[in-house]
């Protein structure tokens, strides 16, 4: 079918991986408790902090935007052109946006996303990074879809 099982037990806190979903790139992030508590800090910068956009699940529309605060689900596609943004770490973030160490950065034309995929002011991107429709199906295991 078109929905996407995720085996989620390998990825360690701070990484990211990369599924495929309906041909497009769907990013699974584990977030550190660190990074949670990082999320409250910059809302300031962002155009949508509570995520208020049309077209994603309703539990998107908060700070975390993700069923278990622990892990962000998120189509990995600009919603400005469509562009597949970089997710940079340890740091190299903050060249894009000061004071934020970890994001994910477009490179067609610069627009910067916060690790719950929030969109950041002054960029040509209009909205937050979508959030796919997920159910987690145990512990270990996502359905994307
Ligand atoms: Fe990402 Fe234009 S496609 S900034």
């Amino acid at each position: 079918g078109a929905d996407v099982e995720a085996d989620i037990s390998k990825i360690e806190p701070g990484q990211l991986i990369r599924v495929i979903w309906r041909s497009k790139p769907v990013w699974i992030a584990r977030r550190t408790p660190e990074l949670l508590a990082s999320l409250a800090n910059d809302e300031d910068k962002l155009k949508d902090p509570n995520s208020e956009q049309e077209q994603q699940p309703e539990f998107a529309k908060n700070r975390y935007r993700s069923l278990k605060e622990e892990y962000l689900v998120l189509v990995g596609i600009c919603t400005h052109l469509g562009c597949s943004p970089q997710h940079l770490k340890d740091g190299a973030f903050e060249q894009y946006v000061e004071g934020v160490p970890e994001g994910f950065f477009c490179p067609c034309h610069g627009s910067k996303f916060d690790m719950a995929g929030r969109v950041f002011q002054n960029v040509p991107a209009p909205l937050n990074l979508v959030v796919p429709p997920y159910m987690f199906l145990d512990d270990n295991t996502i359905l994307i879809g």
